[in-house]
C-alpha cells in the first residue's frame, strides 16, 4: 500500500540528529522546574510500573524513571540521541530499553504500558499525525493507564498569537550554548507544530484520553496529565 505517513526522521528536527548538538543539549535544555516523576508517582507510578517515553532524547526522564519502575523504554528516531542515551544509562549503572522509531512507527512489545510520557516532541508532528500518536499511544497503554504530556502548546487566542510570539523571542537566550535563542524560537514557529490547547484538548479527549490535569501558566508551555478512558 502507498505510505500516506510522513517521514518522522524527516520532521525530526536536523539539530535533533546531529551529535554535536545531542552533546550539547542538555546544557542548551537547562534546570526543568516541574518534577514530572513526583507528579506520575502520584497517579501510581512505582516499583511494578511499565513505562514507555516517546521522544526520550537524552533520557532525562527515562533515566530518572528506571531507577523507580521495572521497565522503561525509550523511544526516539534519533539514533544521535539513543546513542548518547545509553552512554549515560551505562554510567549510571542504570537499564532502559531503547527503540529506534518514532511516534507513528513504535511497536510496544509485552505487557501494555502503564504510563507514556512525552515531553516537547509531538510539535514535530502536524495536526493529522498528533492525532495517530495519540490513537497509538492509547492502544500501547493500559486501560485507565496515564499519558503524562508536555509540549509547545499555544494556550492563547489566534488575535494574541503576535503578543505571545513578541513576548516568548524577548525572554530568549543569546548565547545558544545555554538555551533557546530568538532564531531558534522564530524557527519553531515557521517549520514546526505547536497546537492550540483548545485544539490539543478535544483531540486527547478524541483519541481516547480523559485529561485530568492541566496547565501552562506561560501560555506556551503545556503540561497535561491524562487517562485512557
Ligand atoms: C526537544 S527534544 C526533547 C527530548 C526529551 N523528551 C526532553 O524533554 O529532554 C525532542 C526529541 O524528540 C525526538 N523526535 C522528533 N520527532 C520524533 C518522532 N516523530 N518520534 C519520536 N521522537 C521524535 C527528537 O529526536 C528529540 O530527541
Amino acid at each position: 500500500m502507498t505510505n500516506w505517513l510522513i517521514d518522522e526522521l524527516a520532521y525530526a528536527g536536523p539539530e535533533h540528529l546531529d551529535p554535536t548538538f545531542v552533546a550539547g543539549f542538555d546544557r542548551k535544555q537547562g534546570a526543568d522546574d516541574i518534577d514530572d516523576i513526583a507528579v506520575l508517582e502520584g497517579y501510581g507510578l512505582g516499583e511494578d510500573s511499565v513505562v514507555v517515553d516517546l521522544g526520550a532524547g537524552t533520557g532525562r526522564f527515562a533515566l530518572r524513571a528506571a531507577r523507580v519502575c521495572r521497565r522503561v523504554v525509550a523511544v526516539d528516531v534519533s539514533p544521535a540521541m539513543l546513542a548518547y542515551l545509553g552512554e549515560r544509562a551505562d554510567a549510571e549503572g542504570v537499564t532502559v530499553e531503547r527503540a529506534q522509531a518514532g511516534f507513528l512507527s513504535y511497536e510496544h512489545q509485552g505487557e501494555p504500558a502503564d504510563v507514556v510520557y512525552s515531553r516537547h516532541a509531538l510539535h514535530q508532528l502536524p495536526d493529522l499525525f498528533k492525532t495517530q500518536a495519540l490513537v497509538r499511544i492509547a492502544a500501547m497503554l493500559k486501560p485507565g493507564g496515564i499519558l503524562r504530556l508536555r509540549d509547545l502548546i499555544l494556550d492563547v487566542e489566534p488575535s494574541e498569537v503576535p503578543a505571545l510570539a513578541e513576548r516568548w523571542l524577548a525572554a530568549t537566550a543569546t548565547d545558544p550554548s545555554v538555551g533557546y535563542t530568538a532564531e531558534d524560537i522564530a524557527q519553531h514557529f515557521r517549520e514546526e507544530y505547536s497546537t492550540f490547547s483548545w485544539l490539543l484538548e478535544p483531540m486527547l479527549e478524541r483519541c481516547g484520553f480523559e485529561v485530568l490535569e492541566a496547565s501552562n501558566p506561560t501560555g506556551a508551555f503545556g503540561a497535561y496529565t491524562c487517562r485512557k478512558r
